[in-house]
């Protein structure tokens, strides 16, 4: 049976990078460790790291992303939550036969070799789920 292990990340989407940082890295206090162009998403990402965890700003660069449909739809605000599971392709079975709505049927491979797959807000209580393995 495979195990949920930590929280690894929040992922918040945001509208203005600046603004949001004023709020999480110069009003929370929390380190910024790095802000990252990440072309594969679209998108900019800023990594707070806290205790173990990881707070993760996302702000689309470009209008045709997901991430930039979700912000014109919905606002900006809560986008995903993750979990680290020790063995995913055994987690996503296990949630098919629990009739878990996955957007991802099968993990998708990150560019640094982590694995990961979401899992539909519909099954969730409203929140959309990554699940990632390292
Ligand atoms: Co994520």
């Amino acid at each position: 049976m495979a195990v949920i292990k930590r929280i690894d990340h929040v992922a918040v989407v945001v509208d203005d990078m600046e603004k949001s940082l004023s709020f999480w890295r110069d009003a929370l206090g929390i380190r910024l460790h790095e802000l990252r162009d990440v072309p594969a998403e679209k998108s900019q990402v800023a990594f707070l790291p806290l205790a173990g965890a990881e707070v993760e700003l996302v702000q689309p660069t470009s209008d045709d992303s997901g991430i930039a449909k979700y912000l014109a739809r919905r606002g900006a605000g809560m986008h995903h939550i993750c979990l680290e599971v020790d063995d995913i392709d055994a987690m996503l079975a296990h949630l098919k036969t629990k009739n878990v709505r996955l957007i991802n049927e099968a993990p998708r491979l990150a560019v640094d070799g982590k694995k990961y797959a979401f899992i539909h807000p519909e099954s969730t209580g409203g929140v959309l789920v990554e699940l990632y393995q390292i």
